[in-house]
């Protein structure tokens, strides 16, 4: 973190905080708070790939953002839908105009041929169920990992 801080306050014209939101070796949080307030006093735009986290952790399986609070401070977040949901693909939740700007540069976007409709489908079916039925059970397993993960105890 001390490290972040120090480059975040070097001038640039434009500054990414990119991080992942679960690492997924050793299943460490990523220190989303400290970073969001980091890069709203360096004015740094915030990246979070949260492949391991949404659908998992957070309210609702809503991500790691979410775990920690900070949603709404996070500009770009991508996540796949191929490890908590079982599907394929993977989508970005960011604002209309960088959405624009991924669809219009994304060199992996425009050339290759879209997912088959009926993994879309699939996926959304699977997006809504997820997000409203996060067994308990489950939740509580993840509390449990989670608190290990943080004390270094598997
Ligand atoms: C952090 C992270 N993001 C994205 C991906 C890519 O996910 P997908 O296999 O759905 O393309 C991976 C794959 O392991 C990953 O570890």
């Amino acid at each position: 973190m001390q490290d972040l801080q120090i480059k975040t306050k070097q001038k640039a014209k434009n500054k990414f905080i990119i991080t992942e939101g679960v690492f997924s070796m050793d299943g460490d949080l990523s220190s989303l708070k400290q970073i969001t307030e980091i890069a709203e006093k360096t004015n740094a735009i915030t990246i979070v790939d949260d492949a391991h986290g949404d659908f998992v952790i957070g309210k609702d399986g809503k991500g790691t953002p979410n775990h920690f609070h900070v949603g709404k401070k996070i500009d770009l977040y991508i996540s796949s839908l191929s490890k908590g949901l079982g599907s394929f693909g993977g989508y970005i939740a960011t604002q209309n105009n960088v959405v624009d700007l991924c669809i219009n540069k994304s060199k992996s976007f425009i050339y290759t041929s879209a997912l088959p409709s009926f993994l879309v489908k699939h996926s959304l079916k699977r997006f809504e169920s997820n997000r409203e039925k996060t067994k308990k059970e489950t939740r509580k397993k993840h509390k449990i990992i989670i608190k290990r993960s943080q004390r270094n105890r598997f």
